[in-house]
């Protein structure tokens, strides 16, 4: 018979998202430009090439599909896809269905969904190879009736929470990487800020690596229980292969990224909506990389981190809480803002279930956070109930992390712009007069008084009302 379903791209992702279509059941034809990688994909596939067709042209791929078909692309973020499309779009029948399911910018996604002749999905997957080959965590976009069409695939591939699959279609156009995209934001937050803690214990306390796994491993059997804890643990106990030493010690402290973390935080900007925490993670990345500059300046003005050993270990597992509530609640509200600015519907308590299992950010909290948002609509989750909770108990921890950090030279950027938001958030009157007052000063832009008038201005307004081309006499 015919294939269910296409797949274009053997690399990493594709070919387990592949062995995953054909694992649970659905026959799959596959493509790769390389013919060679085709080849030895479906030759190394073992039982599953059963179910795998392997095609060496895009035209011997369409054949395979049975019609109405569905083809999955899995190369490159950029202009890989719309060359892939348009490689592929021509030799279609007009109601086949094209599937994005690369890291995409949503912007070109919006922008895809808007040129194509034919119909399209944009679907985020996250969840690494593992996830990929094993049950991801997948976020569709586009049109329900396109989705209707793979949804038994999606969800028979996606990671499970229970008997709930991972995987839906969030909303229209590019809802589904744009929702991938913010994943990969608070990703990036989550990460920096366990980075920040393990510079405290590793230079702070001068503990050792395995020491350090130890703490990891502890915290994930609480709430912070989580994957990004359990790798962290993971890596801190690893041995590098090539010289036995703790792999830690042997890794180049410069972090790399793809972009997705930055696209975050430049979207943010355009929605005026802030995410503090997830733009510090972005710029501590750029910081690390930066390695010959910041060599020099250790060596004009000595090392920073100093040893302390004031903060003990249940502090920082408090601080990291706080933490990671502030991040979460920047993430969504930003979803929320994006629903405004697009008019989308995304489900934030949706959106918190579909990352419970599968993706990168899985954690125990998520499945909190879905019941806080479920029971509080339209509610920035630092104010749900359940969560301000953790936030009394947690933020005095955050602080003195912050506080006790900053004394002694340990960098914590993510912690500290998180904490800085939630004070920002509790303050009812802040300075922002001082701002509207310096801008009223030096251009008459303005202000909005306490009496309710709009667009009054200060006693200097009358000398400053001179054309400013006027020289002064
Ligand atoms: C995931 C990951 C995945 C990938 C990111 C990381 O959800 O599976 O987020 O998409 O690891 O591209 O990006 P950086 O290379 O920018 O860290």
């Amino acid at each position: 018979g015919q294939a269910r379903i296409g797949l274009i791209g053997l690399g990493t992702m594709g070919a387990a998202l592949a062995s995953n279509i054909a694992e649970k059941g659905f026959e799959v034809a596959v493509f790769n430009r390389t013919t060679q990688v085709t080849r030895e994909f479906v030759a190394d596939a073992g039982d599953l090439a059963a179910r795998m067709v392997p095609t060496e042209t895009l035209e011997a791929l369409v054949a395979a599909i049975a019609p109405p078909r569905a083809i999955i692309l899995m190369v490159p973020a950029g202009q890989p896809v719309d060359d892939q499309i348009a490689a592929l779009r021509p030799l279609l029948d007009a109601d086949d269905l094209i599937i994005d399911c690369g890291n995409a910018n949503f912007h070109e996604t919006d922008r895809r969904v808007a040129e194509a002749t034919g119909p399209f999905l944009g679907v985020g997957v996250s969840g690494g190879e593992e996830g990929a080959r094993h049950g991801p965590a997948i976020m569709g976009g586009g049109d329900p009736a396109h989705w209707a069409r793979v949804e038994d695939i999606m969800l028979a591939i996606a990671a499970h929470h229970g008997d709930e699959p991972c995987a839906a279609l969030v909303g229209p156009e590019g809802a589904g990487h744009f929702v991938k995209m913010v994943h990969n934001g608070i990703e990036y937050a989550d990460m920096q800020m366990i980075a920040e803690v393990y510079g405290i214990l590793r230079e702070g306390h001068g503990m050792g690596y395995d020491a350090i796994a130890d703490v990891f491993a502890r915290w994930d059997e609480g709430p912070l229980k989580s994957y990004l804890i359990e790798i962290s643990s993971a890596v801190a106990r690893a041995r590098d292969v090539a010289t036995g030493e703790p792999l830690l010690s042997q890794i180049i402290d410069a972090a790399g990224q793809k972009g997705t973390g930055r696209w975050t935080a430049i979207e943010s900007q355009h929605l005026m909506t802030p995410i503090p925490a997830i733009e510090a993670a972005v710029v501590a990345r750029n910081v690390s990389s930066r390695r010959e500059e910041r060599a020099r300046g250790e060596a004009m003005f000595g090392a920073a981190p100093e040893r302390f050993d004031t903060l003990d270990h249940d502090t920082l597992e408090r601080a990291l809480i706080a933490g990671k509530i502030l991040c979460y609640a920047q993430g969504f509200v930003m979803i929320a803002a994006t629903c405004e600015a697009h008019g989308w519907d995304i489900d934030l308590p949706q959106v918190a279930r579909l990352w419970r299992e599968g993706c990168i950010i899985r954690s125990t909290m998520l499945d909190d956070m879905a019941a806080a948002l479920e029971a509080h609509p339209g509610e920035n989750l630092m104010r749900t109930p359940f969560f301000a909770n953790l936030l009394k108990e947690n933020h005095g921890a955050l602080r003195r992390v912050v506080a006790e950090a900053a004394l002694h030279g340990h960098p914590t950027p993510a912690l500290s712009s998180g904490l800085a938001y939630f004070d920002a958030m509790r303050t009812a009157r802040g300075t922002a007069a001082l701002i509207q007052g310096q801008r009223d000063f030096f251009g008459l832009h303005g202000f909005e008084h306490v009496n309710g008038l709009f667009h009054q201005h200060g006693p200097w307004a009358r000398q400053t009302a001179t054309p400013k081309h006027e020289p002064k006499t």
